[in-house]
């Protein structure tokens, strides 16, 4: 197979073609929360399943395809459903579509997710902005040859999620009356939710959400030097902290109940 250089210049180059605008910001829709595309002023939606050498997204309650558009006068394009570790893709595949943003023109890269909580003063339904992340139980996405063209080899990762734009959110937030939680995130590969000892180990180890993407996309749009910012919806509590079994129905369930309120505040971020 040719190398990730290679392979996302093909990619960029037909989605640049189709696109007809050049994004200021990307946008990754996490499960349940794709129906905010549908508030941009649409351009065109490119189907993943057209670019070539770009991974296919397999997990249900992901649409798959790039939305390009206008929310207020900025220019975005909009991931419907990402690509996750789980489906057993390379990390370089994982992060491919983060890059390709980047590569299309994005400053700022706003990921989404859903998240189990742990800090136990919240609750399901809750959003959590992410403040940083716990990426080091998963490979790291920029492991083997450095692609010098994109960044260093040993990028800084002591502010991945930027300042300026939690600020931005919190305020945003305040303004909408939402009561927005902040914590460390914590990635794992799933696709098995956690055990209670393992939520209990998270916990230990200073995590107050965790889920199964997010980390790794964000350490590859920080290598190429992209502004980050990322947002949890705490769709449930995670085992042991909450009593309930767990599953993908109810998180897209949680998702789809606070969905206008994580939109409301999405586009504030972004159009005003
Ligand atoms: Cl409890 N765990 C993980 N890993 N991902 C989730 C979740 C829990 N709830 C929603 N997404």
């Amino acid at each position: 197979m040719a190398d990730i250089t290679e392979r996302l210049e093909k990619a960029r180059a037909y989605v640049a073609e189709r696109a007809g605008l050049t994004p200021k910001v990307g946008i990754v829709l996490g499960s349940g929360l794709g129906d905010f595309a549908s508030r941009a002023k649409i351009v065109s939606e490119v189907p993943y399943a057209d670019i070539p050498e770009f991974p296919q997204s397999t997990v249900e309650g992901h649409k798959g395809q790039f939305v390009f558009g206008y929310l207020g006068s900025t220019p975005v394009v909009i991931m419907q459903g990402r690509v996750h570790y789980y489906e057993g893709y390379p990390m370089e595949d994982v992060v491919m579509p983060a890059r390709l943003m980047g590569l299309l023109g994005a400053e700022t890269l706003l990921l989404t997710n859903a998240s189990g909580g742990i800090n136990r003063s919240f609750k399901g339904g809750d959003i959590m902005l992410i403040t940083d992340h716990i990426a080091a139980l998963v490979p790291n996405p920029l492991l083997g040859r450095n692609i010098d063209r994109l960044g260093t080899r040993f990028p800084d990762m002591s502010e991945v999620y930027d300042s300026v734009l939690r600020n931005a959110v919190i305020k945003a937030a305040e303004e909408l009356g939402i009561d927005l939680k902040q914590g460390v995130y914590c990635q794992l590969t799933g696709p098995s939710y956690e055990t209670p000892a393992e939520v209990r180990m998270l916990g230990k180890l200073g995590a107050d959400a965790v889920g199964m993407s997010t980390a790794v996309e964000a350490i590859a749009a920080r290598h190429m030097g992209l502004k980050v910012c990322g947002i949890s919806l705490v769709t449930n509590m995670a085992a042991g902290i909450s009593q309930t079994q767990l599953s993908h129905e109810e998180v897209k369930q949680a998702a789809d109940a606070a969905g206008k309120k994580f939109g409301d505040l999405l586009e504030k971020v972004i159009a005003d």
